[in-house]
């Protein structure tokens, strides 16, 4: 029988799937170090991957020849080499942007929201008993209903986020990306532009691509300048897309209005100085955090693998 490792309790939806057709062991809730990750591995036939996990060749020599599948429980998979699965004709899966990508675009949403409407120092104002009356002349904040939004990357995540600006608050979509995306010109009237102009004319900047060489440090600090100094930035992709010390001296010198960050450089660390910064928000890298897609991530991980062990190609596998 097939053995599954998991590195990290998932959602039982998936874990169900699995138990009733494989071996599964789940590794607790706790950190993994390098080395107990070889040992964990070894053995094992399919691994179930999180993003924190450094999925090197090492690792897959640790498993065993008899490794078929990583199923990464992501949508992003700049943990796992590549290049070093396919030598080893192991499939890599993840779970796309279809199913967290509502989940994602909604946490994009907010922290667009909330830096716009300073939610955060708002509230702290309240439980700090500072408000003693209505003041017409506090936390003025952005208006975005018919604001410009600048989207780069439109993938299953950036073109969901592009919906719910455009038809929810009328904004105007700008993106940047590699392929074009006939879609969103047809239904939202989207406008493929350079970035360079993206970055010049939007009000917000989101950003929802993958972490490439191609990618680092996309936004550093010569972007950060090209933008307005009422631009809101908001990345809920990986942490290094952004320069994130350009990023501190962006805000500190208010060359832009604010930013709202899922993911950091140097994760879980925040870069020096931002944690001081009123105009940005931070959150722990929880964009997919719902029930929902939890739910539909597990469900994709054990789909993969249940297709891998009927004999075919799992349906996201990432390595040709
Ligand atoms: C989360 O960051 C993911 O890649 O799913």
């Amino acid at each position: 029988m097939p053995r599954i490792v998991v590195t990290h309790p998932i959602h039982e939806a998936g874990l169900k799937l699995l138990r009733d057709r494989f071996e599964v062991k789940v590794h607790e809730k706790k950190e993994l170090s390098d080395t107990d990750f070889k040992k964990l591995v070894k053995g094992a036939d399919a691994l179930v991957t999180l993003l924190t996990d450094q999925v090197t060749a090492e690792v897959m020599d640790a498993a065993g020849s008899q490794l078929k599948i990583i199923a990464q429980f992501a949508v992003g998979f700049d943990n796992v080499d590549l290049e070093a699965a396919k030598q080893r004709n192991i499939f890599v899966t993840n779970t796309p942007g279809g199913i967290s990508g509502p989940a994602v675009a909604e946490h994009a949403l907010m922290l667009m929201l909330s830096v716009a409407r300073h939610t955060v120092p708002a509230d702290a104002f309240m439980r700090t008993g500072k408000y003693k009356q209505w003041d017409p002349d506090i936390f003025i904040g952005r208006q975005l209903t018919g604001a410009t939004v600048g989207i780069i990357g439109t993938g299953q995540i950036g073109s969901i986020f592009a919906k719910m600006c455009h038809n929810g608050m009328g904004m105007k979509v700008l993106y940047s990306d590699v392929n074009r995306n006939e879609d969103l010109e047809r239904d939202l009237g989207a406008l493929q532009v350079p970035k360079e102009k993206l970055l010049v004319e939007a009000d917000v900047v989101s950003i929802h691509v993958p972490l490439l060489p191609a990618t680092h440090h996309l936004i550093n600090a010569e972007a950060l300048q090209m933008m307005k100094h009422t631009a809101i930035l908001i990345n809920t992709s990986r942490g290094p897309v952004v320069d994130e010390k350009a990023l501190v001296t962006a805000l500190k010198h208010k060359h832009i209005f604010g930013a709202g960050l899922d993911v950091f450089e140097f994760e879980p660390k925040l870069a020096e100085g931002l944690a001081e910064l009123e105009n940005v928000v931070a959150m722990p890298h929880i964009g997919s955090a719902t029930e929902a897609a939890r739910i539909g991530m597990a469900e994709c991980v054990a789909r993969n693998i249940i297709t891998t062990f009927a004999g075919e190609t799992p349906p996201n596998n990432i390595v040709k």
